[in-house]
């Protein structure tokens, strides 16, 4: 059955999207909703009235995934899941993430309105702090899920002032008691904006996502001596922020000496004392290094070990290179891949294959499930940022897409 005429509604998902956006809304256009804060649970009880509204169950597990279920003709059969995350980065967009979730939901949607009856449970999934911004690490809700770490792990994490994961969920009413994960899910499809330039560039609607690249992240500090700025000479400091300086070159070489694959930045420094008239004794700083293949990635791996330890060797610091989160480049389930794929050529939309430059929740939860991922372009390929964009057509055109994937794996009662 191809039931081309079935079709999302555009403006509904727009215009889901636009007030979903409200909460945490910037001045610039944008969204700060960071995972687990009062914004956070603002945004989930505006969705989960919408769950509701559509006839959904919903559920919410310890580490505050939450499901909201919509019954197929089959109860035996493993549900289809779709979904993504509703938390954003500090000066986030109102796209990333949130398009898989209103996408998700606008299906559902649909299916009630043309009263479409699958024979597999559907389900809309809305993953915990995948950000990884206030707590580490990144695709947290989905990693306890596939059990890429344990539970009580992700629950002591702390933010920087200290609150835990743990207390964060309670305060804003989601430690949920289902369990998380350890169920069968049939297959999982995740729409996402690119938040590249592949799609734009190309004149193409949709990405065809066939995996991801691998991630690692580092936690590295190093420790030199505060000291006056002024009486102390330049041969007897102990200069942290030199260190980190140098730091920053040398990780920004190491993904240039190996292009077009890799990619490596730091993106977030504390200097301490930071203070203008104090040599910083000690500087923590975060590295993120991605690329397509594991040796790929061992072998940026030993660079920046080999860095850190000759900037600390010859500027007389201590340093403490942590790897933090970790996990392997994704190759997506080939069934999924082809029914998207399959779905993108069925409504004519201009597609191509791509591979994911970020990660996304799809990444862990491929580990359980059969997982497929739909793009569409973002404006200029930004992304993490207040003034990402995407046009409502190309979002339409991707949500049309999730929803034909769906179908075709969640299967159509007679
Ligand atoms: C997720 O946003 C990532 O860092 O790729
Ligand atoms: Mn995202
Ligand atoms: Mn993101």
């Amino acid at each position: 059955m191809t039931m081309l005429n079935v079709q999302v509604n555009r403006d509904r998902l727009w215009h889901s999207l636009m007030d979903l956006a409200r909460i945490g809304a910037t001045d610039k256009g944008g969204v700060r909703r960071l995972a687990l804060t009062e914004l956070d649970g603002e945004g989930r009880a505006l969705v989960c009235r919408w769950f509701r509204e559509a006839g959904l169950d919903v559920t919410v597990d310890r580490i505050g995934n939450l499901f909201a279920r919509r019954p197929g003709i089959d109860p035996s059969l493993p549900p289809v899941v779709s979904g993504s995350h509703i938390d954003t980065q500090p000066s986030g967009g109102k796209f990333d993430g949130n398009y898989g979730v209103m996408a998700a939901l606008e299906v559902a949607r649909t299916l009630n309105e043309r009263k479409i009856h699958t024979r597999a449970p559907y389900e809309v999934a809305i993953w915990t702090n995948e950000e990884g911004t206030r707590f580490t690490p990144v695709m947290m809700g989905s990693g306890v899920f596939a059990g890429a770490f344990e539970l009580d792990y992700a629950l002591a994490q702390r933010d920087l002032d200290g609150c835990s994961v743990q207390e964060a969920l309670e305060g804003i009413g989601y430690a949920g008691d289902a369990q998380v994960g350890g169920r069968s899910i049939g297959a999982y499809y995740e729409a996402h904006i690119e938040q590249g330039p592949v799609l734009e560039d190309l004149g193409h609607t949709v990405g065809v996502v066939t995996g991801a690249l691998g991630l690692r992240w580092y936690d590295l500090v190093f420790t030199g001596q505060d000291s006056h700025a002024g009486p102390t000479p330049m041969r007897l400091r102990k200069d942290a922020l030199l260190g980190a300086a140098r730091i920053v070159e040398g990780v920004n070489r190491i993904a240039l000496d190996r292009q077009p694959d890799a990619r490596a930045t730091v993106g977030f420094m504390q200097v301490s004392p930071n203070s203008r008239n104090v040599v910083p004794g000690s500087v923590r700083m975060s590295v993120d290094m991605r690329h397509p293949r594991d040796d790929g990635l061992d072998a940026m791996e030993m660079d920046l070990r080999a860095l850190s330890d000759n900037v600390a060797a010859a500027l007389d610091l201590r340093a403490e290179l942590t790897r933090v989160t970790s996990y392997a480049p994704v190759r997506f389930n080939e069934a999924c891949v082809n029914a998207v794929r399959e779905a993108a050529h069925r409504f004519g939309y201009r597609h191509s294959d791509i591979v994911s430059g970020a990660g996304h929740d799809a990444c862990y939860v491929a580990r359980v499930a059969p997982t497929g991922m739909i793009f569409v372009p973002c404006e200029g390929g930004i992304s993490h940022n207040e003034i990402e964009n995407a046009t409502p057509e190309d979002l339409e055109a991707g949500c049309n897409v999730l929803l034909h994937a769906v179908l075709a794996s969640a299967g159509i009662a007679a």
